[in-house]
């Protein structure tokens, strides 16, 4: 490639989308690895997105990330999709290649990246709490039953969702699903926030006898500051309280593998972004 070549465009969809920190993500793994693209942020009203992907593909687009409220809607959208993609039921990465829409799904491997690599956590064999039952936790069911915990227990608010939802995955692995009331009293070896709770600074009514002094404590959310939910448990006694960035940072790293066929190293783009984040 020449130096004068217009580089490979690639973008993130949302609304909202302006907090999205992809293209800061995205710019620093091109940087690290000279690939030359472009990436930015575009805000698509809630009604335009399968004209948005269109003409940003006729555009010469590459590939997109899709964000909130737009991932169901690019999975009906994608021609063809992963497994991991069709399990999840949901699309964040779009590739465009001779005439086909490909739809992917890198959160769900992103989140088991960041406990396996980034925190050193061995999920085989644990007894997994998950909150929530909405896209974000059926994302990630499927890459964390691969690795064999020994139980996942999805609770949310509303029972009948987290019901279904294990009732969906129930031929992968040792899942139920309840509500919040229902817990088993056991205390568990990791604990993931999936739930919207944070996003209004509120903590899941779950008993903090869920939690000791073993426990991790995962928040898919991520914010400048710990979450409502990494302070409430660490209070109640976990010693180890993270938040959503490193998933964030490697389902990034899987779409730019996917688009580009070579892998970023994450740690130092973790850091970076935690920094520039907590500059403001
Ligand atoms: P997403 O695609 O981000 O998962 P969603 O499908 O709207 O978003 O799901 C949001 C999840 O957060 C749901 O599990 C919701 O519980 P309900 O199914 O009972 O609505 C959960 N949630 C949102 N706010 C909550 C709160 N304040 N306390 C507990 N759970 C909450």
């Amino acid at each position: 490639m020449t130096p004068s070549a217009s580089p490979d465009r690639y973008a993130v969809m949302g609304n909202p989308v302006s907090h999205s920190q992809s293209p800061a993500i995205h710019t620093l793994f091109a940087k690290q690895t000279g690939q030359h693209i472009h990436y930015e942020a575009i805000l698509v009203e809630t009604t335009a997105f399968t004209q948005a992907v269109e003409t940003f593909k006729q555009q010469g687009g590459r590939g997109l990330n899709i964000t909130v409220p737009f991932k169901q809607e690019a999975w009906t959208l994608a021609t063809q999709r992963s497994t991991r993609a069709e399990l999840a039921g949901a699309v964040n990465t779009l590739s465009f290649s001779d005439g086909q829409i490909l739809g992917d799904n890198t959160d769900g491997v992103g989140l088991v990246r960041d406990l396996q690599h980034q925190l050193g956590i061995d999920l085989q064999g644990q007894k997994i709490l998950i909150l929530g039952a909405g896209g974000a936790v059926r994302g990630v069911l499927h890459p964390l039953l691969e690795q064999k915990p020994e139980r996942i227990v999805i609770a949310n608010r509303t029972a009948s969702k987290a019901e279904q939802l294990a009732e969906l995955f129930s031929s992968t692995g040792n899942i139920s699903g309840m509500g919040l009331e229902s817990i088993p009293p056991i205390a568990f070896d990791l604990i993931i926030n999936g739930t919207a709770a944070s996003l209004q600074g509120d903590v899941p009514a779950i008993s903090s006898g869920s939690i000791d002094s073993h426990t991790c404590v995962y928040d898919m959310m991520y914010a400048p500051q710990p979450t409502a939910f990494m302070q409430w448990a660490s209070q109640s006694g976990a010693t180890l309280c993270v938040d959503g960035l490193g998933m964030l940072v490697e389902q990034a790293a899987e779409s730019f593998y996917i688009w580009r066929q070579v892998r970023p190293d994450t740690g130092p783009v973790i850091r970076k972004i935690r920094e520039q984040m907590q500059a403001g």
